[in-house]
């Protein structure tokens, strides 16, 4: 998997992730306009909306074959996830947006790909997943009314490299991987 303009031994900020279609970004960015209105911070922009599935960190691009290859040995079936709860996390005043119920796939997704990494020797995070959009940064949470659920048809998953810019990150996909 080449990247253009860049050396074997140069570095990216990588990780697997399900990334929205048009119409589930347009209806995430509507909930994180109004988790806004409620919690104030700093609002995710629309084009940077995704939910983590394995993070990697720097990683050199002459990795990105065997990441690939890691990636080639999942086999999900698509399915529905439903986004129906928002929530606070107070270490790292994330506002987002999780399921109340995770569907086995999504677990089983997420499972089978940090078992490959990790089977394939790379540093994956160790702590439990949380399914989650991040939606605001820097807020202080509180009370809310309940929220309207986003209904996203995940039909496949991605490998994104992130690069910090003045206006925040920037994320690029690199390559899909389809679910059955
Ligand atoms: P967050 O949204 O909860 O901050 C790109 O940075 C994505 O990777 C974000 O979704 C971010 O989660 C997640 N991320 C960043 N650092 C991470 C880490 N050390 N372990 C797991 N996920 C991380």
């Amino acid at each position: 998997m080449a990247e253009p303009g860049l050396a074997a031994s140069d570095s990216l900020r990588i990780f697997f992730a399900l990334w929205p279609d048009d119409a589930t970004r347009d209806a995430l960015n509507r909930t994180g306009k109004w988790l806004h209105q409620h919690w104030g911070g700093r609002l995710m922009r629309a084009d940077t909306l995704h939910i983590t599935l394995a993070f990697l960190g720097s990683t050199p691009v002459e990795q990105l074959d065997a990441l690939a290859a890691c990636a080639d040995t999942v086999h999900t079936d698509a399915f529905e996830l439903i986004l129906d709860q928002a929530g606070y996390w107070r270490h790292n005043r994330i506002g987002w947006l999780g399921a109340s119920q995770t569907p086995p796939q999504h677990l089983e997704l997420v499972g089978a790909l940090n078992a490959a990494l990790r089977g394939a020797g790379f540093a994956v995070d160790a702590r439990p997943h949380v399914p989650h959009v991040t939606l605001l940064r820097n807020t202080a949470g509180g009370e809310l009314p309940a929220c309207e659920p986003v209904c996203w048809p995940i039909s496949d998953f991605v490998l994104i490299a992130s690069r910090a810019e003045a206006d925040g990150m920037h994320y690029a996909v690199i390559r899909r991987w389809p679910l059955a």
